[in-house]
């Protein structure tokens, strides 16, 4: 009984929390805080999150040069780098610089060495024009002010007939619905592509038109 009250408690504590910061996400950006990366890349977020099932539908490949947008500590950039072995090479942009450093400590320790992690904001990432084949974020979009901005520089970062993919999971407070995120890519001057999933949890890819 006492452990079901507990059980009940927690939550109703993680409920009210995920609805105010999702509210409050609403009036002004508050970015997945670098005190959280403990659970972004533990063993239940991996789970709920689906870092395999993510890969898999961003369908990564050896040599490509891939980009993901606020990968956090690495939970999928860190095995990305090695899908895309040989040859290939990932780079992360995030925009906490204790984010940015997890994630080099964390790929040192791993021994990957085809990983690059560069600290700034997607709506001005400091990258390469026209050179990724694959840009990816995941429960990120939300978090971005300036989202049209943001995916406008994807498309400008992607070679023609490149990849731009999006997840989004609801319990995430900056959660992004599908009409929306199509919207946006579409707006972005994306094709979009292929939709896997369902409201709750889902990846949406699209194409950059090969001119
Ligand atoms: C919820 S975490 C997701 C981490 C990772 N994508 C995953 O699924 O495990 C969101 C990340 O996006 C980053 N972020 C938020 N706004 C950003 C922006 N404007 N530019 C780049 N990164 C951003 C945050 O710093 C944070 O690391």
């Amino acid at each position: 009984m006492t452990l079901l009250i507990l059980v009940g408690l927690l939550l109703l504590i993680g409920l009210t929390s995920s609805l105010w910061w999702r509210r409050t996400s609403r009036r002004r950006s508050m970015p997945c805080p670098a005190w959280m990366s403990g659970l972004v890349k533990g063993p239940v977020m991996d789970w709920i999150l689906g870092t395999r099932i993510t890969l898999d539908r961003i369908g990564l490949k050896p040599g490509q040069r891939v980009l993901e947008i606020g990968p956090g500590p690495g939970r999928l950039l860190i095995p990305a780098a090695q899908r895309v072995l040989p040859g290939g090479e990932v780079v992360g942009l995030d925009i906490q610089p204790r984010m940015v450093e997890q994630l080099k400590a964390r790929a040192a320790k791993v021994g990957v060495s085809n990983l690059t992690a560069i600290l700034g904001d997607a709506a001005k990432p400091p990258v390469p024009r026209g050179s990724f084949d694959a840009v990816y974020l995941c429960t990120v979009l939300g978090e971005i002010p300036d989202r049209e901005a943001a995916l406008r520089q994807c498309y400008a970062t992607l070679k023609p007939g490149g990849v731009l993919s999006i997840t989004e999971i609801f319990p995430d407070p900056h959660y992004q619905s599908r009409n929306t995120v199509r919207r946006l890519g579409e707006g972005a001057g994306f094709r979009f592509g292929y939709y896997y999933g369902n409201w709750f949890s889902y990846s949406m890819s699209f194409a950059k038109p090969t001119l």
